[in-house]
């Protein structure tokens, strides 16, 4: 691995080299003036100077090169889906709701198969394509929701009409709005003889969330997933709010997007839902995705049909990365396996050299409590 001698590193710091060497000590490595230190040490010394280490050989020029933001031109731009995602308290119907959508797209007659096999959904209403992203209601997922948040077009608040606004409701509509997403309200469950739709519209006043009835601007339908009421409104209102947004995107550049979730199978190696949120992502192309990369050996769309193309607003599986990444890690294409291989790496270099400067503080503190 990369290495720097001391005496080299102390002149990059502007300090004393004995001073360093001290410092060296301390961390429990004994090097002198002329001899070599890994690239993890120098690291956690420059830190403990105030300096952040970076790696030479121009691996960073290449990240930057990577991640230049392409600017599109107006004209490359076309239409774009809405990516929706449907958060709200747990238990209130957001699968169900999402399980209903799909029935209604099947029984319309578009594109069969309802079952379901990724963690996103695409359905395809009068033409006119929508992304579906389901969150579990559960505490612990609060990261993965903040993070599907930023890759949302429109929130869906799921709110049962019997139980009222709860507390992930409340969480959800802080997401919503910190992400400045636009949010509509499904108040579901409303076949249920305790439902009580007006209470909900109350209590979500309450909560900032102002809907139209009560004169402010956001959309409220009440549906029943499971008797499949209102579906047809809700879908409607969806088309319409994503029309008012006008999405675009640029299909011909290379894609990027986010990872929705992911995980080792046992016959296929790591397995990855992502969301290709511009661009068009290509069988055969080099990703990088968090401190993951990989040559795309596989796509599979929300039907789990192998696709080898997915362009803009698109949920696809993929597989060939050399590692999971995590959800909520951006993907991108890079130009050829081995930019891709260098920037993840240089990513796991980062992650351990971090692991290891937190390591070294403890056994500070433990050198401490000794004395
Ligand atoms: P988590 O993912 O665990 O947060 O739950 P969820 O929000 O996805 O709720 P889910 O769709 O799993 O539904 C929870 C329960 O409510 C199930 O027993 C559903 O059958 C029931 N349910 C959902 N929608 C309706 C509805 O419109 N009416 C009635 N009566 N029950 C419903
Ligand atoms: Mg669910």
């Amino acid at each position: 691995s990369e290495k720097i001698v001391v005496k080299e590193l102390a002149e990059k710091l502007n300090v004393n080299p004995n001073d360093l060497i001290m410092k060296l000590m301390n961390l429990g490595t004994m090097a002198a003036i002329n001899q070599e230190i890994d690239f993890e040490t120098a690291e956690v010394i420059a830190t403990e100077y105030g300096f952040s280490c970076i790696l030479e050989n121009t691996q960073e020029d290449m990240e930057d090169d990577i991640f230049e933001e392409i600017i599109d031109n107006p004209e490359d731009l076309v239409k774009r889906a809405p990516i929706v995602t449907v958060m709200g308290h747990v238990d209130h119907g957001k699968t169900s709701l999402l399980d209903a959508i799909r029935e209604t797209e099947v029984t319309a007659g578009e594109a069969g198969g309802i079952t379901q096999h990724i963690g996103a959904s695409e359905v395809k209403i009068n033409g006119e394509k929508i992304v579906f992203l389901d969150t579990p209601g559960h505490e612990a997922f609060t990261t993965l929701r903040a993070r599907g948040a930023q890759i949302t077009d429109i929130a869906i608040l799921v709110v049962a009409a019997d139980d009222g606004v709860m507390p992930q409701t409340i969480e959800a509509i802080n997401h919503a709005k910190a992400a400045g997403v636009p949010l509509i309200v499904a108040v579901n469950k409303i076949d249920k003889l305790n439902a009580n739709p007006d209470r909900v519209k109350q209590e979500l006043s309450e909560h900032g969330v102002l809907i139209e009835e009560w004169g402010g601007d956001v959309v409220c339908v009440p549906v029943s997933a499971v008797k499949g009421e209102g579906i047809d409104h809700l879908l409607e209102m969806i088309i319409l709010v994503s029309e008012m947004q006008e999405l675009k995107a640029n299909p011909n550049r290379p894609a990027m997007g986010t990872i929705i979730e992911s995980e080792v199978d046992k016959g296929k190696g790591p397995v990855a839902t992502v969301i290709v949120q511009t661009g068009t992502l290509s069988v055969g192309d080099s990703i990088i995705a968090g401190h993951t990369y990989g040559r795309v050996r596989a796509m599979f769309n929300s039907k789990g049909k192998r696709i080898k193309k997915a362009g803009p607003s698109t949920a696809v599986e993929i597989l060939g990365l050399s590692d999971v990444p995590e959800a909520g890690d951006k993907f991108i294409v890079a130009k050829d396996d081995k930019t891709a291989r260098q920037i993840a790496e240089k990513r796991q270099q980062e992650i351990r050299a971090k692991n290891l400067r937190v390591n070294q503080k403890v056994s500070l503190e433990d050198l401490f409590n000794q004395i």
